[in-house]
Order: C-alpha cells, then structure tokens, then sequence
C-alpha cells in the first residue's frame, strides 16, 4: 500500500471545465497549474484528472485516440509532466484516468485491426468470424470495416472493447484470457501505465476495471487476474503507485489488487441511501437530507459488510459527486451539504472531492455535449470569483466549452473564502482535521457506537475518536461510554459526563476527556 494513500484527500478534476488560461474557452493544464495552490489551501493533497489524451471526444475523452499523447486542447504532454512537477513540490499526488477496457475507433489500434488482412492487431479487439455472425448477449458493430466480421463494443459506439478474452468460451472466435493475443492486450495497458508513471505521474484512476474478461464468473476472477498480474508489476517498479477502480464492488477490486474502490452511486445501495435516495417512490429518503425520512440502518446493512470483509485489503471511496452523477447541491442545501462532507470526511477510506462541490455548485439542467447527456449538468465550469464567466474563462460567453451556471446566486470561491461560515471554510476545516488526527485517516478503526432504524443521530468511532452526526432537523441524543470533548463541530452539539445532545443539523468529532 502506498503510504501517501492512508492521508489522501483527492480532488477530482474535470479538465475541460476546471481553468482556461488561454481564452479558448476549455479549461487547460496551465489552469490547473495555476490553481494548485488552491487546492492545496482546500486540504487535498491528491488529484484525479479524468481523461486528458487524443480524442474525438465522443465520451468525453472516455474514447481515447492515443493513450501516450494529450489532447492539444489542453496543452502538451511537456506540460503534463510539469504538472507532475508543480503539484509534486506541493506535495500533491496526481492521478491519471487509465481507459482500460476500450478504446476510440478512431485508435491506430483499431485502425489496423479492422483491416481485412491480418495483422498484429487483428485481435486486438473482439471480432466474430463473419460479417454477419453478432455477438448474442452484447452490443456489437458490423457493416463499418473491410474485415468479414462484427465487433463488440464495451460502451457507446465509438468504443470498441479490448480483447482480455472469454472465460466461457462458446464460439471459436472467443479467445482464452491466456491466449498470447489477449496477454498481448495486457502487456500493451502496462506500457501505457509504465509511460505515464514513468515521466511522473502517481497512479490511476481505472475505468470500467470490472469490464475486462469477457462472459467472466461472477467474481470475475479472470478480470481480477489482469489486475493481480498489473499491480505485481507496481508493487515491484512502483510500489508508491495507486491504482483506484471504478468497480464498486470492494470485495472483487480490493482482492483482485486495488489499493482502493469507489463506492458509486447505485439505486438502493449503501451510498445512494445517504446522498440521493430520491429515485425511489414516495420522495426522497437520503439520511442527509435534513427532514429526516432517511434510516441509517440501510447504510450500514450495505456498507458494514462491505468495509468489514475487505479493510485488510484496501479503501473503500466515498466520493461528494463524480462526472457521471448529479451533483449534491441538486437536493441538499448548503448546511445540508456541510454535515453530508462532515461524514465522508471522516468514513473510512480515501475520500473524493468533485471539483465545485466544495462551494456547492449546482447541477444544471442544460443540453447533452460530448456523449454527456444528463451527465453534462454536473459539469459546468468552475465558479472562481465574480467577473465575467465566473473567473473561469475569458472568452465569449458563447465560446465557452459549457454554459456557466447563470444564477444570481451562484456560489464562487471568491465570496465563500470571505465568509467563515461558508461551504468553502467547513470543507477546509474538515481536511485540516482529518489530516491532523491519524485517528481520521483511511485505515484506522470504525466502529458503529449508536445506529438504530429510523432514528438520529448515526454515531460512530474512529479509534479513539467519535463523530456524531445529526442531519435531521429534529434535536437527538445518544449516551457514550465515557466523558468525552468536541474537538470541531458544526451546529451545536452539548456533552453533559457521558450523555451527548445535538441540536438539528449537527455534527461533531469528540476526543475522550482526560482528567486533569
Ligand atoms: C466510466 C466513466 C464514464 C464513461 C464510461 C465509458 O463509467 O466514468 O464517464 O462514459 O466509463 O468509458
Ligand atoms: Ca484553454
């Protein structure tokens, strides 16, 4: 496990939307540079950069032309790796997203493999035997290439998926994940990683990590013996690299050599019924919102069994937000927001801040662009100050890559880092705290001190330390073992001996009380 991991708080940064230095209207590395010092002041001391090479852009970037090669809009690879620099002197890790499982079809990869000779990439990718021979069960192309075959797809159109192989093979065409074309594949997304980690980069983000081996067992233990085989490669040439899975599923990723796993926002798990329970009927049950018709209990019934079977793996990642899910500001207020960031600050794991939510941006409801669709809402340009574009461009407000959110409220770092009380101030006295109790941090202890069905407030322990935590906007008690003190909180929340109160909306982290 890389050290630098157990104090990670990262810091997900969309790159068309963070910074644009040069007034075309799209957010650039130079931007990011320039705002380093930001985040470092945030408390994040870790970066996730989505993708930021040759594209397209049909996905995003998610469709990757040259896996070795920025994206000019952004600036060049010299840049990037001065990136690395300047965020290392500040004692930022930075981690790149690595597309593993597809590619664009625009990719020289492709580009031979769709040729009707043979040729070293011919299988490359999955293609069946004939023009019109489809692939029962996924998404798959035919009638765009010479060669006479069909090829499958591991996303939208444009992403062609890369062949790991079959493990349940049912036509000759499947390859076995052993076989030298599909090891080849592996060997060719090692010497991309090599590449980056070698002119400095600290890791990866994983896309799609689950979606590797073809028709795989149900613990997708063929996937996992790509990462088993990729992370021995880290542990002996990099053992300071993270590589973090978009898998949400932590027993699978942290077994198979993830240092840590995103616990994204699924209906119904754990996650989902904290933040953003409101795709269920009957209104919205999230436990952060604060008219208190969420239940903690749901939570812990995914969670626990979650944290306890994995913790002597990896990290579990609670993120605020990410590029693909609405932003948080969509159904919790600020105050709401403060004590929802108070409990993923102090959860087990490494945390992630999406750019703009530690100000409270807003999803907007605005038109699809680059394959965005309803993910486009939650990435807007970042809200810096007051002048034109909110400070995050120059350009013409037409020329920007997406509408700023043109709300008179809208919230800029420049008027919260004024206000004590503000989004901006409690998220940077989170990370300060977190930083500064080893107790805090990603692999210490949690234990469940006070958690029952439809009742506040959720407490819970972090070694010797407790938080409390009481979103709802009814008064709650709980009674602790022993006599403790505040050490921060938010709201207002009394210890008379060893009985705690909290008043609505409230949080606090407590250190036991030693007598002197
Ligand atoms: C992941 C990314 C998403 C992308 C997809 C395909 O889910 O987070 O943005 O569209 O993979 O690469
Ligand atoms: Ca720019």
């Amino acid at each position: 496990m890389p050290k630098w991991l157990n104090d990670a708080v990262f810091y997900e940064i969309y790159p068309q939307s963070f910074n644009d230095t040069n007034s075309d209207g799209i957010g650039d590395f130079n931007g990011i540079i320039e705002k380093l010092d930001y985040i470092k002041d945030l408390g994040c001391n870790a970066l996730w950069i989505n993708p930021c090479y040759d594209s397209p852009f049909k996905d995003a970037g998610y469709d990757v032309r040259d896996y070795k090669k920025v994206a000019d809009r952004y600036g060049t690879n010299e840049d990037l790796y001065r990136l690395f620099d300047e965020a290392h002197k500040r004692g930022i890790h930075v981690l790149l997203d690595l597309v593993p499982g597809h590619t664009s079809e625009e990719h020289a990869w492709f580009l031979e493999s769709k040729k009707a000779e043979k040729n070293e990439y011919s299988d490359r990718y999955v293609w069946t035997n004939g023009w019109i021979e489809g692939i029962a069960g996924h998404p798959y192309i035919g009638g765009e290439a010479d060669r006479n075959g069909c090829y499958m797809l591991n996303f939208f159109k444009c992403q062609p998926a890369l062949n790991y192989g079959f493990l349940k093979r049912t036509a000759d065409w499947q390859k076995a994940p052993d076989d030298p074309a599909c090891i080849a594949t592996r060997e060719a997304m090692k010497d991309v990683m090599r590449f980056w980690l070698d002119h400095g980069c600290d890791g990866f983000r994983v896309d799609m990590a689950d979606s590797l081996v073809k028709e795989d067992d149900e613990n997708k233990s063929a996937t996992g013996a790509i990462w088993k085989n990729i992370r021995e490669m880290l542990d002996k040439d990099y053992p300071e690299a993270a590589i973090i899975s978009e898998w949400s599923n932590p027993h699978q990723a942290l077994k198979s050599g993830f240092h840590a796993d995103f616990y994204l926002d699924h209906r119904g798990n754990g996650y989902n019924t904290l933040i953003r329970d409101y795709e269920t009927e009957g209104g919205d049950h999230s436990f952060l919102k604060k008219d208190g018709n969420g239940d903690i209990i749901r939570f812990l019934n995914d969670y626990l069994p979650k944290y306890d079977g994995t913790k002597d793996y990896g990290f579990i990642s609670f993120i605020t937000c990410n590029h693909d899910t609405p932003r948080p500001r969509r159904t919790l207020d600020y105050h709401e927001l403060k004590i929802a960031y108070g409990l993923f600050l102090t959860l087990p794991g490494v945390p992630f801040i999406y750019y703009g939510d530690e100000i409270g941006m807003r999803y907007l409801d605005i038109p699809t662009k680059e394959g965005g669709y309803t993910r486009t809402g939650s990435r807007t340009p970042m809200q810096w100050d007051n002048s034109a574009n909110k400070g995050f461009s120059s350009a013409p407000a037409d020329k920007l890559y997406l509408p700023v959110d043109p709300s008179l409220d809208a919230p800029t770092v420049e008027d919260q880092a004024k206000d004590p009380d503000s989004l901006l101030n409690t998220v940077k006295a989170l990370t300060k705290l977190r930083h500064e109790y080893r107790d805090l941090q990603a692999d210490s202890s949690f234990e469940v001190v006070y958690a029952e069905k439809e009742e506040f407030p959720f407490v819970f322990k972090r070694g010797d330390l407790v938080v409390a935590v009481n979103p709802s906007d009814k008064k709650a008690s709980a009674s602790l073992s022993k006599k403790y003190q505040k050490v921060y909180e938010i709201g207002q929340v009394e210890i008379h001996e060893a009985s705690l109160k909290m008043q609505p909306q409230s949080f606090a982290v407590l250190k036991y009380k030693l007598l002197n």
